[in-house]
């Protein structure tokens, strides 16, 4: 097989806000890296990503603290989070958040010049900093700015398909440029996974189609790595219905931090039934949960969904916390400052993906590393709003530093021709055998028996029946034999995603199944309540042919971060009415 060789010392997958954050901190040292992209340069998910990222800075609320952000974190995570982890991210977030509007990220500001920080689910203060409801968006165009000025190296279009492992340590990857078919070879020092999750798996998801494809379960896991917390996705409350065409994309959080209400199809304010004391601003999960039931008790709007209405606050007001969504919704004829929009949950993060160790972002494989969405263990069994894109930047930064520190120490990797030629066939066994299909409509029917069987509510019977009619769907791997490619880059591209998605669902539907007890966004209607000792992480890895599941106890959690928790501090809605 014919090839284009590419050389670098840190080759990073991904090219959202974590990729750049790693990418701009390696360039600073002096390290040669690679960012690599499926889409145009500056075109990632994190653009997407709306209501704003969480930092202690107490501008508003001048009782808030690192270690309050980190108890609200590991208490909202029900206690599945790596309290390490969240000790980092609390502590770190405010620094990132300063550089970023020092590099020209137009956050919104007090009338004293203050960064202003918004209301965001269950968390104890107003911490949530905010660009309007373009958050990521101006994030990601900061730190594309910052990495052209630094002329860091990026390669757009590209697909890849397999790493390289020589002697269980990551030399490199493989893949194919996605416009011209041509097959690439990436030789590096290291490789960095920045490339997301796996939440559009689902069908209706706040991602598009084509992203957060789980290429970081498929990558690592067929790599031997460890897989952690698969079992646990995250459903946003507020996902938009129609038009068909962005149905499940967000409707952000930002709505209901700024005092939006949740309505059924009588107009009545149901979070009361559910949580008097946080009302529509409670975790996640609990809003899903609620939606969820005010919907299938018959009291959702006749498309599904049930309203959301801001209505009720300043016309101008609204214009300036949402424009956003304020246009997307004008351009379908829905003046949000006047009229409710219907929502309904979307599938919109996973909790679960690589197992790594966050002060450097190495995975259980040597010289394989991950940062952002990509990782597990943050956010535990229920992520805060305004916490991912803390993690992209906070880990970002602390990967690529520790990697500057190490890079020189390392050899440079042999890749012998074989170990190439061997994983393209490999990658073409795997493409061609599901290519003779129709992937996208199997990518489809994966999304559907997600939902119906691992949805927001699970239960153990109906999780089997997922599995089972999952291993249907594998079974018909058995199309086409051939050791070189066949097709073209997208029907490549179609059947690499399918290979992907379908082994982080068969980990979500395993991973639901083991877990007997409802905690966050996992909830069985079989054990509705938490049990102590499943106050523990699931782990998955490849054995054989096999996914083998074990489980591993959580650290111990800082003093700090105990001493907050004592204190019981907590979300009180009523300050937003
Ligand atoms: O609703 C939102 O704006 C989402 C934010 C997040 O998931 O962090």
């Amino acid at each position: 097989m014919e090839y284009k060789e590419i050389s670098t010392e840190v080759l990073i997958i991904g090219q959202g806000a974590a990729g750049l954050r790693t990418a701009i901190e390696l360039t600073r040292e002096g390290v040669r890296c690679l960012v690599l992209s499926k889409r145009a340069h500056g075109d990632a998910h994190t653009k997407w990503a709306a209501g704003g990222i969480n930092a202690s800075l107490a501008n508003l609320d001048d009782e808030d603290t690192w270690a309050i952000h980190a108890a609200d974190t590991l208490r909202e995570g029900q206690f599945l989070c790596d309290p390490r982890a969240v000790e980092l991210l609390a502590k770190k977030a405010p620094d990132r958040v300063k550089e970023l509007q020092n590099w020209g990220c137009d956050f919104s500001t007090t009338e004293e010049g203050k960064i202003n920080q918004r209301y965001f689910g269950a968390q104890s203060f107003r911490r949530t900093c905010f660009v309007g409801d373009r958050t990521g968006e101006a994030m990601l165009q900061t730190l594309v700015k910052k990495s052209e000025e630094m002329e860091i190296p990026t390669k757009v279009n590209t697909y890849i398909t397999r790493l390289l492992i020589r002697e269980e340590k990551a030399v490199g990857a493989i893949g194919f440029d996605m416009e011209t078919g041509e097959k690439l070879v990436f030789k590096a020092k290291t490789v960095v996974l920045a490339c997301g999750g796996f939440a559009s798996i689902y069908n209706r998801s706040s991602s598009r189609s084509d992203e957060n494809t789980a290429d970081n379960v498929g990558l690592a896991y067929e790599a031997g790595a460890t897989l952690r917390d698969m079992e646990l996705v995250q459903f946003h409350p507020t996902g938009m219905i129609k038009p068909d065409d962005m149905k499940g994309r967000l409707v952000s959080e930002a709505v209901r931090g700024e005092g939006g209400h949740l309505l059924n199809k009588d107009k009545k304010r149901f979070m009361e039934n559910y949580s008097p004391e946080k009302m529509e601003l409670d975790a996640r999960d609990v809003v899903a949960r609620a939606i969820f039931k005010e919907i299938v008790a018959g009291r959702g709007t006749e498309d599904g969904g049930v309203w959301l209405d801001i209505s009720h606050k300043d016309a101008d007001f609204i214009k300036e916390r949402l424009p956003k969504l304020y246009a997307r919704f004008s351009e379908y004829h829905i003046d949000i400052t006047k009229d409710p929009v219907e929502v309904a949950p979307t599938s919109h993060y996973a909790m679960g993906g690589l197992k790594v160790d966050f002060e450097t972002g190495e995975t259980s494989v040597k010289r394989l590393y991950a940062v952002g969405e990509a990782t597990a263990g943050i956010h535990g069994a229920n992520r805060l709003g305004g916490n991912s894109l803390a993690e992209t930047v906070v880990f970002g930064q602390l990967t690529g530093a520790h990697l500057a520190k190490i890079i020189n120490s390392m050899e440079t990797n042999e890749v012998e021709e074989n170990l190439i030629q061997d994983s393209f066939e490999k990658v073409a066994v795997t493409i061609n055998a599901l290519g003779s299909q129709d992937t996208k409509k199997l990518i489809g029917k994966v999304g559907d028996l997600l939902w119906e069987h691992a949805g927001i509510i699970r239960n153990p019977g109906s999780l089997k029946n997922g599995l089972d009619n999952l291993k249907m769907l594998i079974q018909n791997k058995n199309g086409v034999q051939s050791k070189e490619l066949l097709g073209t880059p997208e029907d490549w591209e179609n059947a690499s995603n399918l290979s992907f998605i379908l082994l982080a669902a068969e980990a979500v539907l395993k991973g639901a199944l083991k877990r007997d007890e409802s905690r966050g966004a996992h909830y069985r209607d079989d054990a509705t309540e938490k049990k102590e000792e499943w106050k523990k992480n699931i782990c998955y890895k490849k054995e054989g042919d096999s996914m083998k599941l074990f489980t591993e106890e959580i650290p111990e959690i800082p003093e700090a971060i105990l001493k907050a928790l004592k204190e019981k501090y907590s979300l009180n809605y009523h300050h937003l009415e």
